[in-house]
């Protein structure tokens, strides 16, 4: 049984349908690529799948389990959690602020889990009092995965985490992101840098117009001359 299975999904905004039968799966431990032209529906998809767009026909199983209309709140406690491409800390509150809202939904004490997230990104545990606001872009996104890793997902989405960074702090959350992995995290990623994405994934997708395209190994996507010439920049 995959770990996330969404079959023929349906999903848009209002009148208008952005997604129109889409399926996708992360098996346990998995890291897979979601790519595709601007405007397709990659951010909708990771809406749909979370229960932040209304899943209007089709199914998101996550462990076996129907979720396609749970509240993302019920998702994330179920280990199924979410970083926004954008907007993905609160910048008026501190880093340990940031890192206990992630947790908020917890029943236990998360104070250890606390101390883990600094040992992972040490970035982040040299000024814990500092307000996210005033974090430069890297840290920034390292705090926005580090409040989702909180909750000790099974299955780590991440919508654009390299975007609008350089290209050398882009390979340092790359790193991190690899380092997430290892330790039993699957992961959903959608990237705009492409290639880097595929070479680290088990397996992608190419998703136009709100449908699929191509679906293969990470490496066949990028050895693949249609994938090359469309969507990777030649
Ligand atoms: N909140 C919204 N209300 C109405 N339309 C929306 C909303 N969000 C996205 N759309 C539209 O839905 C379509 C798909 O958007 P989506 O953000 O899923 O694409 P994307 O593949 O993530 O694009 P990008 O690569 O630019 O991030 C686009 O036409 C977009 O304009
Ligand atoms: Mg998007």
């Amino acid at each position: 049984m995959a770990l996330l299975e969404v079959s023929g999904v349906v999903a848009g905004y209002g009148e208008t349908e952005v997604l129109h039968g889409v399926s996708i799966a992360v098996e346990d431990g998995e890291v897979v690529t979601v790519i595709g032209p601007n405007g397709c529906g990659k951010s909708t998809l990771m809406k749909a799948v979370v229960g932040l767009a209304r899943v209007r026909a089709g199914s998101v199983r996550f462990r076996g389990e129907d979720v396609s209309h749970r509240h993302p709140a019920q998702s994330a406690r179920m280990g199924l959690c979410y970083v926004p491409q954008s907007a993905n800390v609160f910048p008026s509150l501190s880093i340990r602020e940031n890192l206990e809202m992630g947790a908020f939904i917890r029943g236990d004490d998360y104070g250890g889990r606390i101390e883990e997230m600094f040992e992972l990104f040490p970035d982040l545990g040299l000024r814990p009092g500092q307000k996210a606001g005033g974090l430069s872009g890297g840290q920034r996104q390292m705090l926005a995965i580090a409040r989702a890793l909180m909750l000790d997902p099974a299955l780590l989405m991440l919508d654009e985490p390299s975007a609008g960074l350089s290209p050398a702090v882009m390979d340092m959350v790359f790193q991190r992101i690899r380092g997430i992995n290892r330790a039993g995290v699957a992961l959903l990623m959608v990237e705009q840098n492409a290639r880097e994405a595929l070479r680290m994934s088990d397996r992608g997708y190419v998703l136009v117009s709100g449908e699929n395209r191509l679906e293969d190994s990470g490496q066949a996507l990028l050895d693949s001359p249609e994938v090359g010439r469309m969507y990777l920049g030649g």
